[in-house]
């Protein structure tokens, strides 16, 4: 059966960077319900005029919205080892993707939580730029982007809405921790440690 993990975390924990990783080396496909918002803002689709707002102020977009993009990504990537990166974030997604994944012929292999505490999240937030041809993510310092490639900010990452995601990332993310102890598919990783470490550690994980 193909290989079904959640991302979970806190903004900036790193999940994107890790889940281009997989993807780059071990063939998964990375759904990041971020990115798909992102691109329907980008080319002004009705999803993407219902989600900016939302977006810009650091909210999340209703979850009904979410679970339609969710549904029809699983019909399309049936066969295929996915990263659910970003999805889901409240307990109602979570109770949709359980009924989901048995429909689709999947079970959910586990749950990474990325573990970082909120100034680290700072920190990384205001350094990320974006390659936005490609969507490759870089940072300032951690990870300098090549001088050729010409980056860009993303708009919620002003300090403001920083605090803005993480207050609802305690608020209504925090909880799926319980909620994926409870199933027993649970695994934590230290997020702060170099990306290399924290990738060979979600390797041996994944094992
Ligand atoms: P989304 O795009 O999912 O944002 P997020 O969860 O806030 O996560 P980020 O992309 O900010 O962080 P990341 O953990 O991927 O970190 P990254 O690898 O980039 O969501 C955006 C918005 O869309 C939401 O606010 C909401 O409005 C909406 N949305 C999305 N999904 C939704 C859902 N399911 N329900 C409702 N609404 C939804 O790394 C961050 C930076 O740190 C980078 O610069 C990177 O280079 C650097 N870095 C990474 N790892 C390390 C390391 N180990 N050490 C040092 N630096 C590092």
């Amino acid at each position: 059966m193909a290989k079904t993990y959640i991302f979970l975390g806190p903004p900036g924990a790193g999940k994107g960077t890790q889940a281009q990783r997989l993807v780059e080396e071990k063939g998964f496909v990375q759904i990041s319900t971020g990115d798909i918002l992102r691109e329907a803002v980008k080319k002004g689709t009705e999803l993407g005029k219902k989600a900016k707002e939302y977006m810009e102020a650091g909210k999340l977009v209703p979850d009904d919205i979410i679970i339609g993009i969710i549904k029809e990504k699983l019909k399309e990537l049936e066969g295929k080892d996915i990263i659910l990166d970003g999805f889901p974030r409240t307990i109602p997604q979570a109770e949709a993707l359980d009924k989901m994944l048995p429909e689709v012929g999947r079970k959910l292999d586990g749950v990474i939580l990325f573990d970082v505490p909120d100034e680290e999240v700072i920190k990384r937030l205001s350094g990320r730029r974006v390659d936005p041809k490609t969507g490759k993510v870089y940072h300032i310092i951690f990870n300098p982007p090549p001088p050729e490639i010409e980056v860009i900010q993303r708009d919620d990452d002003k300090e403001e809405v920083i605090r803005k995601r993480l207050e609802v990332y305690h608020s209504q993310t925090a909880p799926l921790i319980e909620y994926y102890k409870k199933q027993n598919k649970l695994q934590v990783i230290d997020a702060t440690r170099s990306p290399d470490e924290v990738y060979t550690e979600l390797l041996s994980v994944l094992k």
